[in-house]
């Protein structure tokens, strides 16, 4: 396998809206994440993810895009922009940038043109069809709820939006619109800017027959015919030769569905199309017919299978993207590990350390590294993000679900849970802002908050930073072959690495009970690189506590 600095890279990534806020207006802003450069770099990250700072009518939190090359009026200018770019890289952080392209928003000036009329030149940047017997072209259901399809008076036709009905998808097929984002790009990547996340971009790609899908739910699942659609390798091909290969960046694809065959065409060592995927298996895990919508609890098992099988199977073939948050998630402590206060720094950190020994390249979302939980809202009032308000309504007004229930579902899945303000003091309002925040705090503030980690050695805060400092002495974290053990063992996540005649052992106890195991052989005498409890013997049986870690060299 080749080395390459983003598969020695640690990323964080940063939902701006929620970060910090320097003016107090209540949202998170450019000059917030500037004052917080050398947090970060105390923490020893090496590549910011920013989540989407251009301009945006906010209907998807900025997923809408009305301009690529203005920077959000909330968030800032483009003055503030190139002073963050400058100041990251001073502290040899580099910065990739969320890369939109599935759609925009209905205001960008394409759209406004494209709606205008059948003739207009920017007609064919979007997906256009007429209507079937007085309805929708076909049955497909958006993933922000409500059918995919918007009615437009204008030319008496419909537009395709996989999300909300301001989210229009461009037409990739048509060669100029693929032209004007490689140039868009460009724009960027001449800025200094070190690569790209692409939202959604398994869904650029749509078979032509558009054919009705199958009814999950209220409507037709498109996802057969929008994921991995005919052209995406082509069109990343395309985009690599023309952009991507002319400089020296990562890119990380949102590969929303994505199998491992499709990943492994993705992100394969010799593709020259994306250096890694994000894949959802493992997060999806306990989705039902109403997808997230579920009060299940994650399968433990199930979730070690499918981790395994994903170190196992790109192994010397692709890289792997290590996550278990982002701002599309609930809080990983409170979905993997136990939030509960007698539990919630010993299986934060040992979440932590399950993830960042494993084979690929490590991502923290903002708050993460503090162990920020669920905020559980009760109240629908208290919910902005678009999603959980559609299918709120659509749920509970088809009668599918009763609204205590819904609200349930709510409190354990919604991406709001990941979009409270980041937790900087115990000062009002979290330090975050000096005004009202766009979104509650999290009131569990006062307890977990970043100026009481940094000053307790013991924290959340310092066991990420000797992970991540672990990652720059051995190679063997980066690169070492990934093997499991224990496969069927009920609590015990372990797994060994090994590089030339290193070796590593990672040991996870995922439970609430103590579990027995016996330490292989080979490990006798091994050094402990770190651990969550005070364990000092490492030989022979061993009974694990709750969410015990560690981590042995030899
Ligand atoms: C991606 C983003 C999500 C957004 C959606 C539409 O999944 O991560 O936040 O809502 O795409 O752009
Ligand atoms: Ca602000």
């Amino acid at each position: 396998m080749k080395n390459a600095w983003w598969k020695e890279a640690v990323i964080y990534q940063i939902y701006p809206r929620s970060f910090c806020d320097s003016n107090g207006d209540g949202i998170g802003d450019i000059e917030g994440i500037i004052s917080k450069l050398d947090y970060l770099k105390r923490l020893g990250i090496d590549i910011i993810w920013l989540s989407p700072i251009y301009e945006s009518p906010n209907d998807d939190n900025g997923y809408d895009i009305s301009d690529y090359q203005n920077i959000m009026r909330e968030f800032g200018n483009m003055k503030d922009f190139d002073q963050l770019l400058e100041q990251a890289h001073i502290r040899n952080i580099r910065i990739i940038m969320d890369l939109v392209v599935n759609h925009t928003s209905d205001e960008h000036p394409w759209f406004i043109e494209s709606r205008k009329s059948k003739e207009n030149p920017y007609r064919d940047f979007y997906i256009w069809k007429e209507g079937k017997d007085g309805r929708e072209p076909n049955n497909w259901g958006s993933w922000f709820g409500g059918s995919a399809w918007e009615y437009d008076d204008a030319t008496d036709m419909y537009y395709l939006h996989i999300f909300s009905k301001k989210q229009p998808d461009l037409n990739w097929d048509n060669d100029k619109v693929r032209q004007k984002i490689y140039e868009m790009m460009r724009w960027w990547l001449e800025k200094g800017v070190d690569g790209f996340r692409m939202d959604v971009i398994s869904l650029i790609s749509k078979n032509p027959a558009f054919p009705d899908g199958e009814i999950h739910g209220l409507y037709g699942d498109l996802a057969p015919y929008c994921a991995h659609g005919p052209h995406v390798h082509e069109y990343l091909k395309e985009m690599n030769r023309e952009v991507l290969s002319q400089y020296d960046i990562m890119t990380v694809g949102e590969t929303s569905c994505v199998t491992l065959e499709e990943a492994k065409k993705y992100a394969g060592e010799d593709r020259q199309e994306l250096n890694m995927v994000f894949q959802f298996e493992h997060v999806d895990n306990g989705s039902g017919d109403y997808g997230k919508w579920t009060t299940e609890k994650y399968d433990f098992k199930e979730f070690k299978r499918i981790m395994i099988k994903w170190q196992e199977e790109l192994q010397g073939k692709a890289w792997n993207s290590l996550f278990l948050g982002n701002h599309d998630q609930p809080r990983s402590v409170s979905r993997f590990g136990n939030d509960n206060p007698a539990y919630r720094e010993t299986s934060a950190k040992m979440l932590a350390t399950c993830l960042h020994m494993m084979q690929g390249t490590p991502y923290v979302y903002q708050g993460e590294e503090l162990g920020m939980t669920n905020v559980y809202f009760d109240k629908l009032e208290d919910y902005r993000d678009i999603e959980s308000i559609n299918f709120f309504t659509e749920l509970t007004e088809s009668g599918l679900m009763t609204p205590e229930y819904m609200m349930k579902c709510l409190m354990l899945r919604s991406r709001d849970n990941a979009r409270t303000p980041m937790q900087w003091d115990d000062s009002e309002q979290a330090g975050f802002t000096d005004g009202e925040s766009w979104i509650k705090v999290n009131p569990n503030y006062k307890e977990i908050n970043a100026a009481q980690q940094l000053k307790d050695p013991n924290s959340i805060f310092h066991y990420y930073q000797k992970l991540i400092s672990l990652r720059k002495e051995k190679d063997i974290i980066v690169y070492g072959e990934f093997e499991p053990l224990y496969r069927d063992d009920e609590q015990i996540f372990a797994y060994t690495r090994k590089l030339d005649q290193e070796k590593l052992l990672t040991v996870c106890n995922f439970s609430e009970r103590n579990a027995e195991m016996e330490i292989p052989e080979e490990f006798k005498g091994a050094e402990c690189l770190i651990t969550n409890l005070d364990r000092t013997v490492f030989e022979g049986k061993i009974v694990l506590k709750p969410y015990e870690a560690f981590v042995l060299y030899k």
